[in-house]
């Protein structure tokens, strides 16, 4: 089978000259991925260029096996990407069940009451404006609006920023339940590298607008905290002579 994103040499930016070089990544189906690194790194330009929102400068993206270089954004979506965006992207004053429905399109084949099965929390706020919800219930409901595409892949841009981190304990192993559930591919990008990490199955790291590392989940958990530090240029302790 095809992987779900596959990214070969991609180079991309807002105008001629890249920020992202060269990044050749790919999700597979079922696999849960993260793309973690600094603020500034070049991860949402990633997204937002894989997904059709950008233009690229070279190389070339494939989703579910067809290359979509040059596609527009809906013509990615048809394909089967689905994209959380930083921020939720919901219409905060409609309501849980109005944002669901504008999300549906005719082809899929996922209702309602199926995706709610993901998000029972969601089944009693269904009247409510999204506006009024939660951070977390709000992030239910963009994972719900994202799912209720009937996406072959979803990608998250920063699910847990402004949530507890309690909350953000309790969504990502949801995440990786609906990937096993549908054998969804999942391209993940989290500030809370550890837990994602915990759920994923491997990792990138970007920094400056290249990948500097990837590998198994279980093999970056063991650098987690020196890659959380890089993240507040904070490398002083690891970097200091003799530091251990
Ligand atoms: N619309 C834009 N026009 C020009 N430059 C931009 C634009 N959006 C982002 N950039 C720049 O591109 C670089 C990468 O930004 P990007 O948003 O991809 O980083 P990120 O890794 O998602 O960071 P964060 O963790 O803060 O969300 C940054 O230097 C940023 O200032
Ligand atoms: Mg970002």
């Amino acid at each position: 089978m095809s992987p779900l994103i596959e990214t070969s040499n991609l180079s991309c930016g807002y105008g001629r000259v890249p920020i992202v070089r060269d990044l050749t990544i790919s999700v597979e189906p079922g696999e849960v991925v993260c793309l973690l690194g600094p603020n500034g790194a070049g991860k949402t330009t990633s997204l937002s260029t894989i997904a059709g929102a950008l233009p690229k400068l070279s190389g070339t993206v494939r989703v579910a096996g067809k290359e979509v270089t040059s596609a527009q954004p809906h013509v990615v979506a048809r394909r089967g990407l689905s994209l959380v965006p930083e921020g939720r992207g919901l219409f905060y004053r409609l309501t849980v069940a109005e944002n669901l429905r504008l999300r549906r399109h005719r082809q899929s084949s996922v209702g309602i009451g199926e995706v709610l099965g993901h998000f029972p929390v969601l089944k009693n706020l269904l009247n409510r404006r999204a506006g009024l919800l939660s951070g977390g219930e709000q992030q239910m409901l963009a994972l719900a609006g994202a799912l209720i595409a009937d996406p072959q892949v979803i990608m998250l841009d920063e699910m847990s920023l402004g949530l507890a981190p309690v909350i953000v304990e309790r969504l990502l192993p949801m995440v990786r339940t609906i990937a096993d559930q549908r054998g969804m591919g999942v391209l993940l990008v989290e500030q809370h590298v550890l837990a994602a990490l915990k759920i994923a199955d491997r990792g990138y790291v970007m920094a400056q607008g290249r990948i500097v590392a990837e590998g198994p989940a279980a093999e970056l958990q063991r650098d987690a905290e020196l890659i959380e530090a890089s993240y507040l240029g904070d490398r002083k302790e690891a970097d200091a002579p003799g530091a251990a």
